[in-house]
């Protein structure tokens, strides 16, 4: 069977990790860390970089900066993961959710302006598959009503929109580094700051609520509680195996492209004739290949597209299910029909196997299931 992701090694790994077990600091904010934060921080020229164990915490973190409120309203795509909101309804914001575009799969921009109220404190936007979101849009409602945009870029690391890096496009981003990720550490994640004012406050959020950090430079004689916060950061352990990871994302990268160029090209016939929609790459975005997803014409032609593909040794998966109708989505009013796209994506979007190990055999052979059903 060919796996639909496998978490692979590429460069340095193990003798990091050694390093790091071999030191007697184990814990977070080691040197690793440091050299993630450093290689992100010129990566995207960010004001800072803070690593963070998930996309999840980083998300979190980004609600308690943005000091979301009770009763506050924050608007997301339906089609995404539950962290994309589930981190601002955690500090009692609703949910409002938007439909999605049936070309690019990511909010669709048009839409958003009709669901601002007074109560809109921040919309979160989700790069899907690593394709920009129509960010001058929204960046320009979000201007013209004085609410904070909030970059999503889980899939996103090194996809770029009118030639500026994704995550770097709002006040603040987030990565993601789990094993389905391009780069990966099995959890982790980051919180990417484009506004310097965000800075201190998020490495007190990040250290317990503490001013630790400001401790450690010799800033303070002693630390203290002087704010909210939680353990958002994750061990040097984990910092190592990233940072092999980051050494090594030219290599990653291109075969990714490699493999997305090749399932492109190898099943463009077979999609025209079935009526399956291949990604759509809008001009001015390059993209990630975080991930080669299709559009079937039908729940049924995927459920059995998928069933043909696993008997001839392929593993896929679909993705996303409607927020507005999961169990907390309905609880916030969600109903059929409210994000029409976003419903016919859950039915009808399915991913075939992406990670930088897959050999030009293993894809040869995606390649001819698909075009055998
Ligand atoms: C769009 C999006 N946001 C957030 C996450 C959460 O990432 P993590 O598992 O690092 O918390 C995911 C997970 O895949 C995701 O797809």
């Amino acid at each position: 069977m060919i796996p639909f992701n496998s978490p692979t090694m590429v460069g340095h790994e193990l003798e990091y990790v050694r390093e790091v077990l071999g030191s007697a600091k184990w814990c977070g904010d080691g040197p690793f860390t440091h050299r993630c934060e450093k290689w992100l921080e010129q990566h995207f020229g960010a004001k800072r970089v803070l690593l963070t164990t998930s996309c999840t915490d980083a998300l979190e973190m980004s609600a308690l900066l943005t000091d979301i409120q009770p009763g506050d309203e924050v608007i997301v795509p339906s089609f995404t993961f539950v962290s994309s909101i589930n981190a601002f309804v955690l500090r009692g914001a609703r949910p409002i959710f938007v439909d999605v575009r049936a070309d690019t799969v990511n909010i669709d921009e048009k839409l958003i302006e009709k669901k601002i109220t007074p109560r809109t404190k921040a919309i979160v936007v989700v790069h899907y598959a690593g394709v920009a979101c129509a960010m001058d849009e929204v960046s320009r409602i979000a201007h013209r009503h004085g609410i904070t945009v909030i970059e999503d870029n889980a899939h996103g690391l090194f996809a770029s929109y009118r030639g500026a890096r994704l995550g770097t496009l709002a006040r603040m981003s987030t990565l993601s580094f789990h094993e389905t990720k391009n780069i990966s550490c099995g959890e982790g994640g980051a919180l990417i700051l484009n506004d310097e004012r965000d800075i201190e406050r998020a490495e007190v959020l990040r250290e317990k609520g503490t001013n630790r950090r400001r401790f450690m430079r010799g800033q303070v004689d002693k630390y203290t509680w002087v704010d909210v916060g939680s353990s958002f950061l994750p061990s040097d352990v984990n910092a190592a195996i990233l940072l092999a990871q980051l050494e090594k994302h030219d290599s990653i990268q291109t075969r990714r492209h490699e493999i997305w160029r090749e399932y492109a090209d190898g099943i463009a016939k077979w999609c025209a004739h079935h009526d399956v929609k291949q990604p759509t790459i809008p001009a001015g975005c390059e993209h990630s290949a975080h991930m080669y997803y299709l559009i079937a014409p039908s729940l049924d032609f995927r459920s059995r597209f998928m069933a043909h593909l696993k008997n001839h040794g392929v593993a896929t998966a679909f993705h996303y299910q409607s927020l507005h109708l999961s169990d907390m989505g309905r609880r916030y009013g969600g109903r059929e029909g409210d994000c029409p796209v976003t419903e016919k994506m859950s039915d009808s979007l399915v991913r075939l196997p992406m990670w930088n190990g897959l050999t030009r055999e293993q894809v040869a052979n995606v390649i001819a299931a698909v075009n055998s059903f």
